[in-house]
């Protein structure tokens, strides 16, 4: 048993090494520590999805959009999947170094249920790379509108789950900047948004309060919860979504209306589909 409270027995110090988390002499990195308890505390919520997707089906697939050093994907692996010969784990990532790197590592490892697939994530619904249905869909601080493609992804995949800890998104923000003035004429809302740090934060959490409305409206059961304890910079909104049944027509009527009141009927393509 490791002498580190952070490092699990079933844990290969092999990947915390290769993930800068231990450094070579076996030490925990104080750089990398925080990485490594945002990932934990994250695999406590994953963790009974994967158990549940297994037990119903006996297989599993999961795939992490906006990978970067698949941290999370490892962690994943090495904790729960890796002595599961029915599992498997796809990285999407658009930076090849970081594709390859992990591609290495995983075959350095023996990790043979991980892939790791140099493609956005918009590329990555119709990519033969992928199978055509994904019990489990990641997406942690996936970059801007990366979000929105996972969602599209779990959507196409007719995904079980999907957990998502979205980055900043600013399209909404500059969409509800750009009409300012026409909409200051239409509802009193817009006040909501008057001033520019406003505008920034109302359009990031609108947008996940439209992501949301658009899983129920998929017939999707969604819960938000904020990750307390990580960095301040970042949005730690953490929203698991689970497939319960058809669609929510209700949902779909309350994010019209706002999409309607709002002024922003042009993102009715981004969120309501
Ligand atoms: C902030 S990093 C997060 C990395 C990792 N998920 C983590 O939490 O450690 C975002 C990553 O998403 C990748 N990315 C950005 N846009 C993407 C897209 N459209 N498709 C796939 N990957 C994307 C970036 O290259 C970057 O590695």
């Amino acid at each position: 048993m490791s002498l580190i409270p952070e490092i699990k027995p079933q844990q290969s110090i092999e990947l915390l090494k290769e993930l800068h988390i231990l450094t070579r002499d076996g030490k925990i990195n104080q750089d990398t520590r925080r990485k490594l308890k945002q990932v934990y505390h994250l695999y406590q919520f994953i963790e009974p999805l994967m158990a549940d997707v297994l037990a119903e089906k006996g297989s599993l697939t999961l795939a992490d959009h906006g990978a970067g050093k698949s941290y999370l994907g490892f962690i994943l692996y090495d904790l729960f999947l890796k002595d599961k010969a029915a599992a498997h784990v796809y990285g999407v990532e658009t930076r090849q170094e970081l594709v390859d790197k992990s591609v290495e590592l995983a075959q350095r490892l023996g990790f043979e249920g991980m892939s790791f697939l140099n493609l956005t994530v918009e590329q990555s619904i119709t990519s033969d790379a992928l199978p055509p249905q994904v019990d489990i869909i990641t997406a942690l601080h996936a970059c801007n509108t990366a979000t929105d493609d996972a969602i599209r992804f779990a959507l196409a995949k007719d995904a079980k789950y999907i957990v998502l800890v979205p980055c900043c998104q600013a399209e909404v923000a500059a969409v509800l900047r750009r009409k300012k003035n026409e909409t200051f004429g239409k509802t009193a809302l817009s006040e909501l948004w008057r001033h520019p740090i406003h505008t920034r934060e109302f359009g990031s959490q609108l947008t996940n309060v439209l992501r949301c409305l658009q899983l129920e409206a998929r017939g999707y059961q969604v819960t938000v919860t904020e990750l307390v304890g990580w960095e301040h910079s970042m949005k730690n909104e953490l929203i698991i979504a689970k497939k319960v049944g058809g669609a929510k027509k209700s949902a779909r009527e309350r994010q019209e209306s706002i999409l309607r009141e709002l002024n922003l009927e042009e993102l009715r393509q981004r969120f309501a589909y």
